[in-house]
Formats: structure tokens, C-alpha cells, sequence
């Protein structure tokens, strides 16, 4: 059975999509074996990323790994325009033939879908982007506007709270809690840590109160978005696979990625950036 990790929030743009492709070019370059499903319908954009992969290597002959993407969910327009039971029904063949991979990775639309509470239903992980605003936070908990103390959990929080409900009643004997729930700031910059901090310390109080993890977040950063024409990510950068100038950014960016992964528990693999860089200065 092929592990799920839902990437999910209930807001555009926080940074599903690239969270999706970054936690997926990592895998794959473990060499484990992926299956992807993204649920975006309106966006598309784990499936444009993979449409540009293939047409980059193609153009470059080069070769990379590419994921397990499932007949039944690669018509997007098609599926947009199909009847929820439709939906639902490619969902399951789709989730079926998935199970093949040793991970699943399922992108989200930024709303409450159908397809997105099944997907959540399935997830033994659900990966969180935000940004350390507290507009943001008003997705997984209320605000008082006074005393900004924590109020109550809110939408998306309920989302979660629901999928380990369903969970729990498909296996009882497993109980309640065990979708695996890391939340994660995406896009920090580098100076407002006085917003930081408060952001943190109240994203705290709700960790504790709905159960999620707090992971290690990514910094804003041009790599993690230069390389999408590419249908690459810094994951996959090497001596063959090389459409921009390497520089100290992307090794950096490569030790979140992977710090991102062991927090979830994958393996990461070797950092052969790092090595390069450091074979280039040593010449
Ligand atoms: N850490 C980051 N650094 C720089 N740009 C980012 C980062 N995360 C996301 N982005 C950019 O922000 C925009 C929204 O991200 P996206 O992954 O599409 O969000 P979502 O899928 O949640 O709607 C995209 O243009 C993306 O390239
Ligand atoms: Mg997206």
C-alpha cells in the first residue's frame, strides 16, 4: 500500500502545489517510487509541471524520474466538467491503481471540495503551507481581535478533524488521530520576526488544541519557483540536469527540502549539490 500524504490548506496560494512537486522530486530522487494525483482542477498545477518535465527532458535528452500518474484522473478540463459522483468515482479508480507506488501524493484545490474532503479521508499525512500572517491563521483557528488569544478552531481545522473521524469509523481499531498532520510556514522572510514570533507562539496553543505537528518552513525563494517551466525542481538539479546557474541559495534550499522530509519521516537523500559546490571550490 503506497503511503498518502495530502498536501492541503484551504486557501490559494499558501504554497500547496510547490510543497506537492518539491516533497515529490525529493522522493523520486531516492529513488522511491511516486504516484501523483492532483486535484486542482481548475489549476492544474502538479499536472502542468509534469507536462513541462517531460517536455524539457524530451527537448534536453535527459533523463529523470517521473511519477505514477493514474489514467483515470490525467483529463483535467474533462474531469472539471464531470458530476461529483463522477469525480468521485475516478477518484477511487484513480486512488486504486495508485497503490502500485510506495507514496501517493495528492495536490488540493485552495476550497472545500468533494474531491478534497475524499482525498483527506485517505491521508495518513497531511503536509500544511501557510504563511505567517495571521490571515492565514484564521484557517485553522479564530482569533480574538482584543486579546488575540486563541478562540476556537476553524475550517480547515474541522476539515482535518473530519477526515480522522472517517478514518476512525473505516478502522476502529486504529482510533482517532491517525492521519499524521504537519503544518508548515511557507514563504518566510528574512526580517519580521516581531509578527514571527507572536504568529508562533499562538500557532503553538492551536497545535496543541486540534493535533498537528509544527514543521520546519521555507523561506521565500526565486529557486523554488524558477525551475517550474523546467517541470524541475531543485531536487533534481545535477551535473546532467543543469538550466540554471547553481549558487549557495539552492543548497540552501535543498537542506529545507529536506528538512521538510524528516520531519515527515522520508528519507532524503544525499546532497549531491552540496558535494559539487564543494568539489568547484576545492578546484
Ligand atoms: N517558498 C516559496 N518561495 C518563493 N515562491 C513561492 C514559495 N512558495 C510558493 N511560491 C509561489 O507562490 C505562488 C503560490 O504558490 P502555489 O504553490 O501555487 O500555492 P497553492 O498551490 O497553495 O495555491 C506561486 O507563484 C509559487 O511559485
Ligand atoms: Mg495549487
Amino acid at each position: 500500500m503506497a503511503r498518502v500524504i495530502v498536501v492541503g490548506n484551504e486557501k490559494g496560494g499558501a504554497g500547496k502545489s510547490t510543497l506537492a512537486i518539491h516533497l515529490l522530486a525529493g522522493l523520486m530522487q531516492t529513488g522511491q517510487s511516486v504516484a501523483v494525483m492532483d486535484l486542482d482542477l481548475r489549476q492544474r498545477s502538479l499536472a502542468g509541471f509534469l507536462a513541462n518535465r517531460r517536455a524539457w527532458l524530451n527537448a534536453n535528452s535527459a533523463t529523470a524520474p517521473l511519477p505514477l500518474e493514474p489514467d483515470a484522473f490525467t483529463d483535467g478540463a474533462k474531469l472539471a466538467r464531470a458530476s461529483e459522483e463522477e469525480q468521485l468515482a475516478r477518484f477511487e479508480a484513480a486512488f486504486a491503481a495508485s497503490q502500485q507506488a510506495d507514496y501517493l501524493i495528492i495536490d488540493t484545490p485552495g476550497g472545500d471540495t468533494a474531491l478534497s474532503r475524499a482525498a483527506h479521508g485517505r491521508a495518513d499525512q497531511v503536509v500544511t503551507p501557510m504563511n505567517d500572517s495571521f490571515v492565514d491563521f484564521g484557517l485553522l483557528g479564530e482569533i480574538d481581535p482584543v486579546t488575540l488569544n486563541l478562540k476556537r478552531p476553524s475550517i480547515y481545522a474541522e476539515t482535518i478533524w473530519n477526515a480522522r473521524k472517517d478514518k476512525a469509523i473505516d478502522n476502529p481499531q486504529a482510533g482517532l488521530g491517525q492521519i499524521d498532520w504537519l503544518v508548515v510556514m511557507n514563504r518566510l522572510a528574512v526580517f519580521d520576526a516581531r509578527n514571527r514570533r507572536r504568529v508562533d507562539e499562538r500557532l503553538d496553543i492551536l497545535a496543541k488544541r486540534v493535533g498537528f505537528r509544527i514543521g520546519p518552513g521555507l523561506r521565500d525563494r526565486v529557486i523554488y519557483r524558477e525551475l517550474y517551466p523546467f517541470g524541475l525542481t531543485v531536487a533534481d538539479l545535477s551535473e546532467q540536469i543543469r538550466p540554471v546557474e547553481i549558487s549557495l541559495a539552492h543548497v540552501a534550499a535543498r537542506q529545507e527540502l529536506r528538512s521538510l522530509m524528516q520531519a515527515l519521516g522520508l528519507e532524503a537523500g544525499a546532497d549531491v549539490i552540496a558535494d559539487d559546490l564543494d568539489a568547484q571550490q576545492a578546484a
